[in-house]
């Protein structure tokens, strides 16, 4: 009768070991079939085997003698006894041994008379199967054989585990090579965003010596005329010349050595020898435990953006300047305006003269209004810039103030209102709301020459600057009239600066409506086609 043999203690971990190798049913291999062959010829045996002892079955690695046989039936295995010894087990004649007298592999096909198995056990003392060697006729090993054969059991276990090291560095590669698949991919999407993007970038190595350059895109060699391979492997203190402040180089080497984000507006030169103001801002780059590693410099060319900045800072400064002066001048005309007027009316009315007298009296009287409306606009413009501190909702003021700009009217023009603004507070004098109505609406009626459409729309507007976006009410009056050619359009914000005959204007009226409007924090807009009209757009913002 065959005995089935027992069951190891630790199966369940045995087999899970064996699944985790992915070795059962797998392809022949070079190592175990030598081995198996080399053990043949030794002990000069027909059959040697490396089998793995699987839940049900035992499962042939290497074979040597059993053409056509992969696997057996568990139950019937002399290796399912062989693996529960911790040395070699060998049955010299199964027919005379009681566990496998009756074994259906030694009353029937191949004939098993002789066996001799190791285990092979692995470095966690798992065990798989075993090593064994199988013949047709009783035998007996030597010692020296036995421990041939535990040897060779021992060569086998090497051998896979070798193959699971090679099986884990294969699958650790595979994984590496996805990572860096997608390492590569996302450097190329940014480097290629770097690439394109219109300001110049340059990226220096802080691990070199003398933070020199690494990357710089298209952008920074259309802005310096440097190519790639002129700026690579350089500091970028080539950029630098005659002109260049040593107190911002200074500045700039200090905030490199300290790692810190700096901006400066640097002079610097083109491979041309040409100029420019560089906007240079470096930031400093760290690796996740905290060290510089590289630097990122954004240059940007604000040679016009500066020159601009200058000259509207001399215009405002001489502006100023100009505003006091005439401040006081017309501050005294009108001191002696004002009893000429009130003189002249009382002889008018209390006093006897003839009447070609009073008419000669009554054009004197107009030409002092005139005068003093005239000292009026220029006091109004040299008055220095003060907040109101009064708060008015845009589309009230407006309302109440529209009745005295639309006196200006004439009854050809027709008035056409869009009030689409809502509810919106802002901080504005009535008096100097008036001022900018008043003007606005009496340039746009002069400008059509009795006749025309006169358009105000207001409405919601957003007002955009570098520090905050905020809400605004807007302010847009558009007339049919002459319009402006480009030049009239540039200098519309002059003061003095009048396109009317000598006397009909102080050239007042636009600039004094662009000081009240930046005393707002507010904008200002002029767009006018010659011959078809002008449309000017203020922006006041939300209190
Ligand atoms: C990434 C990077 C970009 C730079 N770009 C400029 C530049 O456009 N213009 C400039 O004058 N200096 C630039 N510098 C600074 C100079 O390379 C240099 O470090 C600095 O002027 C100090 O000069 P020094 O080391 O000769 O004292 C840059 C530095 C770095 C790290």
């Amino acid at each position: 009768m065959t005995q089935p043999a027992a069951i190891p203690a630790n199966e369940e971990e045995r087999i899970a070991r064996l699944r985790m190798l992915a070795i059962l049913d797998s392809d022949p291999e070079v190592m175990f079939d030598s081995l198996t062959r080399l053990a043949a010829e030794i002990f000069e045996v027909p059959i040697a085997l490396v089998s793995f002892v699987d839940t049900d079955r035992q499962w042939f690695k290497a074979n040597v003698g059993l053409p056509g046989f992969t696997e057996t039936p568990r139950d019937i295995a002399f290796c399912s006894h062989a693996i529960l010894e911790t040395g070699v087990m060998e049955v010299k004649d199964a027919l005379l041994d009681e566990r496998f007298a009756t074994n259906p592999l030694v009353t029937g096909g191949p004939g098993i008379r002789f066996y001799a198995g190791a285990p092979v056990i692995l470095s966690d003392a798992s065990r798989l199967g075993t090593f064994c060697v199988i013949d047709r006729v009783p035998r007996k090993l030597s010692a020296l054989q036995r421990s041939m054969l535990t040897e060779m059991a021992g060569a086998v276990s090497h051998a896979i585990e070798a193959r699971e090291i090679t099986a884990n560095a294969k699958t650790a590669r595979i994984r590496l090579e996805d990572d860096l698949a997608v390492i590569a991919r996302r450097t190329e999407v940014l480097r290629a965003t770097i690439d394109a993007c219109p300001i110049a970038v340059t990226i220096a190595d802080m691990t070199l010596p003398d933070a020199t350059l690494i990357y710089a895109n298209d952008a920074f060699s259309q802005l310096t005329g440097y190519g790639r391979d002129e700026t690579l492997d350089r500091n970028c203190r080539f950029l630098k010349g005659p002109e260049t402040s040593p107190e911002l180089s200074r500045k700039l080497g200090q905030a490199i050595a300290a790692g810190e984000q700096v901006e400066v507006e640097i002079v610097n030169y083109r491979k041309d020898g040409t100029k420019f103001l560089n906007r240079l801002t470096l930031a400093p780059i760290h690796d996740k435990s905290g060290k510089l590693t590289a630097f990122i410099g954004l240059q940007s060319d604000i040679t016009f953006e500066a020159q601009r900045r200058d000259a509207s800072e001399q215009q405002r400064a001489k502006m100023a300047a100009l505003g006091r002066a005439m401040g006081g001048v017309a501050h005294e005309i009108n001191n002696m305006l004002q009893p000429v007027s009130l003189l002249v009316q009382d002889a008018i009315d209390n006093h006897f003269v003839t009447p070609e007298g009073a008419g000669h009296l009554g054009i004197v009287l107009d030409c002092t209004r005139n005068a003093r409306n005239i000292i009026g606009d220029v006091l109004a413009f040299s008055r220095p810039p003060s907040r109101s501190g009064e708060i008015h909702d845009f589309s009230t003021i407006f309302e109440e103030i529209l009745p005295l700009a639309i006196q200006a009217l004439t009854k050809h023009i027709t008035l056409s209102l869009a009030m689409e603004c809502p509810p919106l507070l802002i901080e504005i004098s009535r008096t100097k709301f008036s001022q900018i109505l008043v003007n606005l609406v009496s340039n746009a009626v002069s400008a059509m020459g009795g006749a025309g459409q006169l358009t105000i729309q207001l409405d919601e507007d957003v007002l955009e600057s570098p520090a905050q976006a905020r809400k605004a009410a807007r302010l847009r009056i558009t007339d049919t009239g002459c319009g402006m050619d480009a030049t009239t359009q540039e200098r519309a914000f002059e003061p003095f600066f009048t396109t009317k005959p000598i006397g009909q204007g102080t050239g007042l009226g636009l600039p004094l409506v662009y000081a009240l409007v930046q005393e707002t924090g507010g904008f200002i807009k002029l767009e006018s086609k010659p011959g078809l009209g002008t449309t000017i757009t203020i922006l006041i913002p939300a209190a």
